[in-house]
C-alpha cells in the first residue's frame, strides 16, 4: 500500500511560557516569528504560512499535528480508508480551514489518542519570503519540517496504526540503552525521501512528544545553534552526535516546554529501490551523550 501522506507539514504545541518560546524560536533556533491574534505565534521555516504553531495552555506537549497529502482525491481516499476500517475521522470546519491555512482537512487519533490531521492546499506565502533572524535555511521541500518522536505505551498497536493503516514505511529499528539498564527499542518509519517523519520510542514519560527535529542545510548552522545554546546556557539533553541510523549530525536543546528539539544537519535521503530494513544496536556513530536536565526547568539567561 502507497500511503496518501506524503510528508509531516505543520506541528501545533501547547506551550505554557510564550514569551520565553519565542526567544528560544527565534533567537536560539533561527524561525522567524509571526504574533497571533489568539496570543500564539506561528514560525515560519520556508515559503509556507506557518509550520510550527505555538498555543498557550499548560500542557507543555504536542497538541496535534499536520500530514500533507496531494491533493483532494487523496484527501477523500484516506478518509474513505480509515472510515472502513473503524478509525473515527472528522471533517474540518471551514474554521479550522482558514486557521490552518489549507484547502481541507480531516482529522483524527491513533491508539493512544494523539491528534492528527490530514490535509491539502496549505498557502505559500512566496510573497513575503522567509527571512531568518539567524541566517539560517531549513532543508523542507517534499521532505516535510523535520521528523517528530513520539512515547507510546503500546508499540505493536501503533506500529500497526501507522504502517499498516496510515501506510507509512518501515525504514529500521534502533536497539540501544541510552539510560542504562534500561533496553529501548526505537522504531522509525518514512512517508518520503527523508529517513524518518515518525519515529515511536516505548518509553514511560507523561508527554506525547520526545522530540521534534529540524534540519538546515549547513553544517556551520548546526555549529554556530550550538553555540548560541551554550551563550545562553540552555540545557542540551544529547550533545552534538552523529546518528547511526540517519547520519544526522545534530544536538539537542530542551526547549523551554521541557520536550526536546534536534537540530541537525546531514540527514540521509532513502532510495526506495534500494532500502532495506535493518536494526542498529546504538543510537549514534559517535557522540550524544545524554546529559540529565538540571533541577531548574528553564534557561534564566535566555529569559
Ligand atoms: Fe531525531
Amino acid at each position: 500500500m502507497r500511503s496518501e501522506i506524503e510528508a509531516l507539514s505543520y506541528i501545533i504545541l501547547e506551550v505554557s511560557d510564550i514569551a520565553l518560546w519565542r526567544v528560544f524560536a527565534t533567537d536560539i533556533l533561527g524561525l522567524q516569528a509571526t504574533a497571533r491574534d489568539d496570543g500564539g505565534i506561528d514560525l515560519r521555516m520556508d515559503q509556507y504560512a506557518w509550520r510550527i504553531r505555538l498555543i498557550e495552555g499548560p500542557r507543555d506537549d504536542m497538541a496535534s499535528v499536520g500530514w500533507e497529502v496531494r491533493d483532494a482525491a487523496a484527501l477523500a481516499a484516506l478518509s474513505a480508508r480509515l472510515d472502513a476500517l473503524g478509525i473515527a475521522v472528522a471533517a474540518g470546519t471551514a474554521d479550522d480551514r482558514a486557521d490552518r491555512c489549507v484547502a481541507d482537512l480531516i482529522h483524527f487519533a491513533d491508539p493512544e489518542g494523539n491528534r492528527h490531521e490530514a490535509f491539502y492546499g496549505p498557502l505559500q506565502r512566496t510573497e513575503r519570503p522567509f527571512i531568518s533572524p539567524t541566517g539560517a535555511a531549513f532543508k523542507t521541500g517534499r521532505q516535510g519540517l523535520g521528523h517528530i518522536v513520539l512515547s507510546c505505551r503500546d508499540k505493536a498497536s501503533m506500529m500497526a496504526f501507522f504502517l499498516d493503516i496510515l501506510g507509512f514505511r518501515l525504514t529500521d529499528h534502533i536497539h540501544t540503552e541510552i539510560v542504562p539498564g534500561r533496553p529501548l527499542e526505537l522504531s522509525f518509519m518514512r512517508c518520503n525521501g527523508r529517513h524518518h517523519s515518525l519515529a515511536l520510542a516505548p518509553v514511560p514519560i507523561p508527554k506525547k512528544i520526545v522530540h521534534l527535529m529540524v534540519e538546515v542545510t549547513s553544517i556551520d548552522e548546526v555549529g554556530r545553534a550550538l553555540h548560541r545554546c551554550l551563550d545562553a546556557d540552555v540545557h542540551l539533553s544529547f550533545t552534538l552526535g552523529r546518528h547511526s541510523n540517519d547520519d544526522m549530525l545534530s544536538f539537542y536543546p530542551r526547549t523551554p516546554s521541557g520536550f526536546d528539539l534536534e537540530y541537525g544537519w546531514g540527514g540521509l535521503e532513502v532510495d526506495e529501490e534500494s532500502w532495506h530494513v535493518v536494526t542498529h544496536a546504538t543510537n549514534s556513530a559517535w557522540g550524544h551523550i545524554f546529559q540529565r536536565p538540571p533541577r531548574r526547568s528553564l534557561p534564566e539567561a535566555a529569559a
